[in-house]
């Protein structure tokens, strides 16, 4: 039977990686082995394999971003794709040619896998409906839905420091109503079966829904700080907010920012987890972002990795000639 996910081929088969929503915790964790894996071509000398030697992996990224656009470029690269980067931001788009135009050039270059960031949720699901069925659709953030590959190298962060999912307690703080990341962090989370995960902030940045996506909602810092395994700061993201949804950003700081005397109420080995960029002074003190316990700069490293096993397993690394074996028999 056709699965009705949209990231899976006629054949079962991941194609595209849109969404944390709809993959099962086995999904989750072969991502999470096969990112195990190429961690040990990273820590070499030379860092390349070739498994996607021949391909072309197209950057298409229609709103601003440094770290994720250069993480996917050094993951395609270092199994050995071709890359190209399209600034989107000030180039045809801007020129009036519409997004299935500039879709259309792109096939016609001969791409293999587009990464598609884009400021509207939903922009990369659009992409990957309209696109040739041979090319694959990786979601590098589509408005404020989803942004799968960074949850998944947060969960490799959080399972390389704390060894299993089941008994933690991993708090996210702060604008969760804006935060793609969130979004996908929750649902990777309760996928892998950890033991809570709370969310905490202003009333005004959290979704309308929250209780809906599993977790549990506090306003109070100190109590949701409390015996936390796992303490993940997120960015205030101004350019999201509609209306005046925060005071002042010293005002959330007092209230909600991640300071060294709050993080005393987590666990003694807790970790201190940011997507970046962090605003320091605002959702974090600095001395904790630099901090023993802060694991942020590991996040980006451990990015490349989750990034080459997303890109080869959609791929289908072997798979096509198994299936096709399969077909014969
Ligand atoms: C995040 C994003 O763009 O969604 N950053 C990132 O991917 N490195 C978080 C953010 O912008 O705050």
């Amino acid at each position: 039977m056709n699965n009705p996910d949209p990231q899976f081929n006629q054949f079962n088969k991941l194609h595209h990686f849109l969404s944390i929503d709809g993959l099962d915790k086995a999904t989750l964790t072969h991502i999470l082995d096969t990112a195990e894996g190429f961690t040990s071509v990273n820590d070499k000398a030379i860092k390349n394999v070739p498994l996607l030697r021949g391909k072309t992996v197209a950057n298409l990224f229609f709103e601003n971003s440094t770290r994720t656009r250069t993480a996917f470029e050094l993951a395609a690269k270092r199994l050995s794709a071709d890359t190209l980067n399209i600034d989107l931001v000030s180039s045809s788009t801007k020129k009036g040619e519409s997004l299935l135009d500039t879709l259309r050039v792109l096939e016609a270059l001969q791409s293999d896998m587009f990464v598609v960031r884009h400021s509207d949720s939903g922009a990369a699901n659009f992409i990957a409906r309209h696109v040739s069925p041979s090319i694959n659709i990786i979601n590098g953030g589509d408005g404020q839905h989803a942004h799968p590959t960074q949850a998944m190298l947060d969960m490799f962060t959080i399972r390389r420091y704390k060894g299993s999912f089941e008994n933690l307690i991993v708090v996210i703080i702060g604008d969760i109503r804006h935060s793609r990341v969130a979004r996908s962090g929750i649902g990777a989370l309760i996928t892998l079966g950890v033991a809570q995960v709370r969310v905490v902030g202003p009333q005004t940045l959290m979704p309308a829904d929250v209780e809906s996506l599993g977790v549990v909602v506090y306003q109070d810092m100190d109590l949701a700080l409390a015996d936390a395994d796992v303490v993940m700061g997120l960015r205030l993201q101004n350019e999201r907010m509609t209306s005046a949804t925060i005071p002042s950003t010293g005002e959330f700081y007092q209230t909600y920012g991640l300071t060294p005397a709050r993080m005393k109420l987590a666990k003694p080995d807790a970790i201190v987890m940011h997507p970046g960029p962090t605003n320091r002074g605002v959702e974090i003190a600095a001395s904790v972002a630099d901090g023993k316990q802060s694991v942020i700069l590991n996040q980006v490293t451990y990015g490349i990795a989750v990034r080459m096993a997303v890109m080869s397993i959609i791929m289908g690394h072997g798979e096509e000639v198994r299936i096709a074996e399969a077909n014969q028999a």
